[in-house]
């Protein structure tokens, strides 16, 4: 077995996801789990499959890379046998199912029972979500796959949880749409940020009074450096290239305007920094947060981690803190200087940001972080300092979206 499998079975977690290293090591306790790297007869007499191997972007392209999917179904398909239901969770392109279902079905020898079952955690309420989900949405060519799957979720259903049956593409396109409608919430906020910056207005505001209308709702409507990880931004690409491959790259093409606001928020920081900086050789950033998000160590696509290498390559030192993502930067960029004590982390900065909200900087004393640094500048990356406590403390705040008056 390899190493992470390993780390597996004695119950260590290869990722920091709040509560699953308990809930693993309890599964592990019950002997209801097991880890292997290679099929065996425990495949051939298993009734459900689940695929949830990566779909990252492609490698100088926009398209989702589905190879690792493939490769994961073919492998599966020489072992399932002809009753099993083979439930894809990755979220793929959509035509992607049929094209599965036909090369497992020619490897297997009969007609393999494909169904799709798109995932809808999100990494730090990663088991929360899973175990009370908003809705599961299965997809299936036949009544047998969806029985299956209607038996697997029933605990969950049976508390009311709604069960969508719907046909295949239409449950591939749920996940991809509703990533795409995320993302457009998100940089719809972040473009009036850019007009609140030139106009005199506060986007954190303009957010609150417009999130009142039922309509639009509160939630996703945060102004700051966007979104990252490893899914939204490579999700609304692969979606246009489907889209494209499909003749209907117009119908979201909106969606790269999507992806170019939300990337202009970390330019965005990068340029407020080097106002603040004047002469950036040698000035010492301290990075809050590297993450993409908190209650995670996911460093994909992390809008701090974009900013703070971009800060590096214009001769600046960058010192980043981060409550749980350290190691996982460690093994990722060594440019970046790490410090696991986040007053350590601030000491002489001559600038701080906050990249990730994690409720640790939420929580920082500004008369302790006061003490500490050179100078009194921070940059809030995700609008949730308490502005007028900072500046009580001699911080100069800057923030997206805002146009704050600094005494
Ligand atoms: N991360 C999320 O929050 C989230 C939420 C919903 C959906 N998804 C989707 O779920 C899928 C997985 O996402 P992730 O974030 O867990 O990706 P990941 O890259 O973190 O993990 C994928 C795992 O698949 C393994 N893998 C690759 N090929 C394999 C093979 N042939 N056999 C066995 N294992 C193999 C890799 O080793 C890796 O551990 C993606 O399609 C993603 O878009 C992710």
């Amino acid at each position: 077995m390899t190493k992470k499998l390993n780390a597996l079975a004695s119950g260590i977690l290869p990722f920091h996801e709040p509560g699953l290293d308990k809930a693993l090591q309890e599964v592990i306790a019950q002997g209801n789990i097991q880890f292997a790297s290679q099929h065996d007869q425990r495949t051939t007499e298993a009734d459900l499959h689940f695929i949830c191997v990566g779909t990252p972007q492609r490698a100088g392209s926009e398209a989702a890379d589905t190879t690792y999917v493939f490769s994961a179904a073919k492998e599966l398909a020489k072992w399932i046998s002809k009753d099993a239901v083979v439930a894809g969770k990755s979220t793929v392109p959509v035509g992607t199912a049929l094209a599965l279902q036909q090369q497992m079905s020619k490897v297997a020898g009969f007609e393999v029972n494909l169904a799709w079952n798109p995932e809808f955690l999100r990494e730090g309420t990663a088991l929360e979500d899973s175990l009370n989900p908003d809705r599961i949405v299965i997809g299936t060519w036949n009544e047998h796959s969806a029985q299956v799957l209607r038996d697997v979720y029933k605990s969950i259903t049976d508390t009311g949880t709604p069960f969508l049956e719907l046909d295949v593409p239409t449950a591939e396109l749920v996940k991809v749409s509703a990533n795409a409608f995320l993302a457009t919430k998100i940089s719809f906020i972040n473009a009036m940020a850019e007009i609140a910056e030139v106009s005199g207005a506060d986007a954190v505001a303009l957010a609150k009074a417009i999130g009142y209308d039922e309509r639009i709702g509160n939630k996703f409507l945060r102004t700051g450096i966007g979104f990252g990880g490893g899914c939204l931004p490579k999700d609304i690409r692969g979606f246009m290239a489907r889209a494209e491959e499909l003749g209907v790259g117009s119908a979201v093409e909106f969606l790269k305007d999507v992806d170019a606001i939300n990337l202009r928020r970390r330019d965005r920081v990068v340029e407020l920094a080097k106002a603040e900086l004047g002469d950036i050789a040698n000035k010492k950033v301290t990075m809050l947060g590297i993450s993409f998000k908190p209650d995670s160590d996911d460093l994909r696509d992390s809008p701090a981690l974009e900013i703070s290498q971009r800060l590096v390559a214009l001769g600046a030192r960058v010192v980043v803190h981060d409550p749980v993502a350290l190691d996982a930067l460690k093994t990722r960029d060594a440019s970046l200087e790490t410090e696991a004590d986040v007053f350590e982390a601030l000491r002489d900065a001559d600038l701080v940001i906050l990249g990730t909200e994690w409720r640790d900087y939420k929580e920082l004393d500004p008369k302790q972080v006061a003490d500490v640094v050179k100078v009194k500048t921070v940059i809030d990356g995700r609008n949730v300092l308490d502005v007028a406590k900072w500046q009580a403390a001699g911080f100069k705040v800057l923030a997206l979206g805002r146009n704050i008056v600094n005494g």
